[in-house]
């Protein structure tokens, strides 16, 4: 709460002002720990990724959570539950279910088994079901973090984990067709459409709700290591 509110009132005129999803952005960044990225203002409460001893069944539980949560945000986003997130929303490039099913699938010829989602991955998802139902603000915020703190830490822990416990191998979920920085600016773009017709009450609703977005990655993530 306390990020949305210092900003300077000067910045939120009528049309003025940085693109919103700037501002998304900023209040991400500071919700980071110090080590896991420059602009990080948190303490961190946990080990830094370079010292996480991720083990494969861990990895597994975040993959397979990752998983529900991409399926569900791209499903709400399908079936067009909230405003605005209809043909724009569609078909960015960056939806992940797919590649996931097919890391899935290879790690099960690999021999192993695939567990069922965990509470973490179940609660995040049927929170996210309920936002889209009545509160769409607060549903673009984890939209937005999800899939963009994929491509940010997210990659760079996938390619830690892979060169610990996978000898390298780079799965579908790191891997996206066509150019990442481009399918990113083109997301962006909507985002900044769609907050454009948003009051500045509704906007600071939606910076509010990082923090959350945060608690519930946070959960996902910890997998890994725990
Ligand atoms: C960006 C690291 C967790 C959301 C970044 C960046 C790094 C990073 C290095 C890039 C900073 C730059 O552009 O200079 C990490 C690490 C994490 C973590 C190591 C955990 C161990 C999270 C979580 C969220 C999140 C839990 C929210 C759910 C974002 C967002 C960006 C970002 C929205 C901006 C991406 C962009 O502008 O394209 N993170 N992060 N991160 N992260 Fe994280």
């Amino acid at each position: 709460a306390a990020a949305a509110t210092e900003m300077a009132p000067a910045a939120r005129g009528e049309g003025g002002g940085k693109p919103f999803v700037d501002e998304m952005r900023a209040v991400a960044m500071r919700l980071h720990t110090k080590d896991q990225a420059r602009e990080g203002e948190k303490e961190p409460q946990a080990p830094p990724v370079a010292r996480w001893e991720p083990t494969v069944e861990g990895y597994l539980r975040f993959l397979v959570d990752s998983k529900l949560v991409f399926q569900t945000l791209e499903d709400i986003v399908d079936r067009a539950a909230v405003p605005w997130c209809d043909a724009e929303f569609r078909n960015t490039g960056l939806e992940r279910s797919e590649p996931l099913k097919k890391d899935l699938e290879w790690f099960t010829e690999q021999g192993h088994t695939i567990p069922e989602p965990t509470a973490a991955g179940t609660a995040y998802a049927s929170y996210l079901e309920e936002l889209s139902e009545k509160d769409p603000q607060a549903f673009i915020c984890h939209f937005y973090n999800v899939y963009f703190a994929h491509t940010a830490g997210g990659r760079m822990i996938g390619k830690k984990v892979a060169e610990k416990i996978l000898d390298k191998k780079e799965l579908e979920f790191y891997k996206w067709e066509g150019t990442l920085s481009q399918l990113l600016q083109n997301v962006r773009i909507t985002l900044n459409q769609v907050a454009s017709s948003w009051s500045r009450e509704e906007k600071d609703h939606c910076l509010e709700e990082t923090e959350k977005s945060f608690a519930y990655s946070g959960d996902l993530l910890r997998q890994i290591f725990t």
